[in-house]
């Protein structure tokens, strides 16, 4: 019984968005609404601004404080918030679309100068594959943006979602008013506040009402009624089963920096988002009021002091509970494990737990045991599926630098790669390592933590690849014969799977029209689903 009242009172969610639309704003206030932060300001960006001549420290200093602000668990309304943080810049994607698998829902920031973005499409792509419940903020209508309208239209048509207008804006920029509230039916008038939370909300009968013209003026007062005729005849009301299956995006509009219109959004998403979901394991699904715990690391992170090896791995918990000190089963190593103190984040603060519950999300100090995609339970033996490694696009070797410190090089680059840094490739003859990732960046974190936790040198070569996939086949003459006639093509990953390097996407395209046995896998998700058929 307890588990299920606890479940009741939890949202695990993200925030995404295409850098510099205002997460981190966004982020803040949402803290602020809470009371986990007092004043504005507290909550550091933590995305590393410059890109190719990224400074070290930089990066070290944004390690740290992504540690902190990795995830952040704050109440509102008697609901227990875990707000899963994702990093901002680019090159760290794959970083994000990791943590997308943790939570169960997300709301996206889209700059309303700025509409979709190349990396809000990439983003919803993933949560598409998962079909995660989405609610949209249109932030910055502060600024001269773009038509609401207009705004719409392509959220449908380039992120493939039907929308629903829950807020509408009087007016943009300089003559922006405040915002209709669809659902609610009131007004809330602009006051560009930065960091106070009052609200100037106007409650009116109906748009008829003759206090809307007072308090905007005739003309945005008929454009409102307009407006929301449109909306009405355009667009169906607004309904909670697609949202909750993900193809139906409720959309909020509202100034981040100026507070404004992010409470609607937290008091809508308290109300409509999902309480934690189940997850599928290799075996079968696993329904979070179940008694028995169970969970799944989507992301480890190093600690920050060098005089210590040790990392942290986070846990989503999937079921049951959680208990400090208590045996659980690490289904990879056929191991138990006890945990002596597990955390949990409040802002920047760390908290030793007692006890989770599913949704929430565990930190555990960890000296090399956990994996990304690792499964703990309370003795069952499964897997849990959906922690996809994707498929990098940048590819590098390694060259050792220092001969006397192979064993270090080798050690540094299996380590790096298990917290899901980059991934790591080899290639016969000659053993040759290649790291392939997604940002250039991660070559740099990758040589200089080399450097300074395992003391360790290496430079890297550029190789002029295209996408790595991995390949399998029923057929296997087929696969040998692929395997043989691209092999200077071919590596293997840290599993032993083989990995084809394509070298442009014409000869990708030919080697899938060529090789109609041969499948090509662009995310790691087949081997839990060839690990799930062979235990069938
Ligand atoms: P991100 O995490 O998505 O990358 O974005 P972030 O919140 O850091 O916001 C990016 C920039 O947009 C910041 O300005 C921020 O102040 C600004 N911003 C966020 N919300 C709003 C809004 O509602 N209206 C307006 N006008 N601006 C907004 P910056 O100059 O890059 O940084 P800062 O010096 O202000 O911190």
């Amino acid at each position: 019984m307890k588990i299920a009242e606890e479940l009741k009172k939890r949202r695990t969610f993200a925030i995404i968005s295409h850098p510099d639309a205002g997460k981190t704003t966004l982020t803040e206030k949402l803290l602020l609404f809470g009371g986990a932060i007092q004043t504005a300001g507290a909550v550091k960006s933590n995305k590393i601004k410059k890109t190719a001549t990224s400074d070290f420290m930089e990066i070290e200093k944004q390690r740290g404080i992504s540690v902190a602000t990795s995830v952040m668990v704050f109440n509102y309304s008697g609901v227990q918030v875990n707000l899963l943080d994702t990093p901002g810049h680019k090159d760290f994607a794959e970083d994000t679309y990791r943590t997308l698998t943790a939570v169960d829902s997300v709301i996206l920031v889209i700059d309303c100068v700025k509409g979709v973005e190349e990396q809000t499409e990439k983003l919803m792509n993933v949560c598409r594959m998962r079909n995660t419940p989405v609610i949209v903020f249109i932030n910055k209508m502060d600024r001269e943006g773009r038509d609401p309208f207009d705004l719409l239209d392509e959220l449908e048509e380039k992120l493939n979602i039907k929308v629903r207008p829950l807020s509408w804006p009087i007016g943009i920029g300089a003559r922006f008013k405040g915002v209709y509230n669809l659902y609610e039916k009131n007004l809330n008038l602009f006051n560009a506040s930065k960091t106070t939370i009052d609200r100037n909300i106007v409650g009116i009968k109906d748009l008829d009402d003759k206090t809307l013209d007072e308090q905007v003026g005739e003309e945005p007062a008929n454009k409102l009624r307009e407006d929301v005729d449109l909306i009405e005849g355009v667009y169906e009301s607004f309904d909670n089963e697609p949202y909750l299956k993900g193809s139906l995006a409720p959309v909020f509009f509202g100034s981040a920096l100026n507070n404004f219109g992010v409470q609607e959004l937290l008091d809508t998403f308290i109300r409509i988002s999902p309480t934690p979901a189940g997850r599928q394991a290799d075996t079968r699904f696993v329904n979070p009021d179940e008694d028995a715990f169970s969970g799944f690391v989507f992301k480890i992170h190093a600690n920050l002091d060098p005089r210590h090896r040790d990392r942290i791995a986070f846990l989503r918990v999937c079921s049951g509970r959680f208990e400090r000190n208590k045996f659980f089963h690490h289904v990879r190593l056929n191991k138990d494990l006890k945990f002596s103190n597990p955390v949990t984040f409040m802002a920047q603060d760390k908290n030793l737990i007692e006890e989770a519950y599913a949704g929430d999300v565990v930190g555990l100090y960890d000296t090399g045991s956990f994996k990304i995609g690792d499964t703990l339970t309370e003795g069952e033996n499964f897997l849990f599926q959906g922690v996809p490694s994707f498929s990098p696009e940048l590819f590098k070797e390694v060259e050792n630098k220092d001969p006397m410190k192979s064993k270090q090089l080798e050690k540094g680059l299996s380590q790096l790669t298990d917290e899901g840094v980059a991934q790591l490739f080899t290639q016969q003859p000659g053993n040759r390592k290649i790291i392939g990732t997604v940002g250039e960046l991660q070559f740099e974190v990758i040589q200089y933590r080399l450097k300074n936790e395992y003391n360790a040198s290496c430079e890297f070569r550029p190789l002029n690849y295209y996408k790595a996939c991995w390949v399998t086949s029923d057929n296997k003459v087929a696969l040998e014969e692929f395997l043989r006639l691209k092999s200077n093509y071919i590596v293997t990953d840290k599993d032993g799977n083989f990995v084809f390097l394509a070298q442009s996407e014409w000869i990708l395209g030919m080697a899938r029209e060529n090789h109609p046995d041969v499948q090509f896998h662009f995310t790691s998700e087949f081997k839990r689903e060839a690990a799930a058929k062979a235990k069938a």
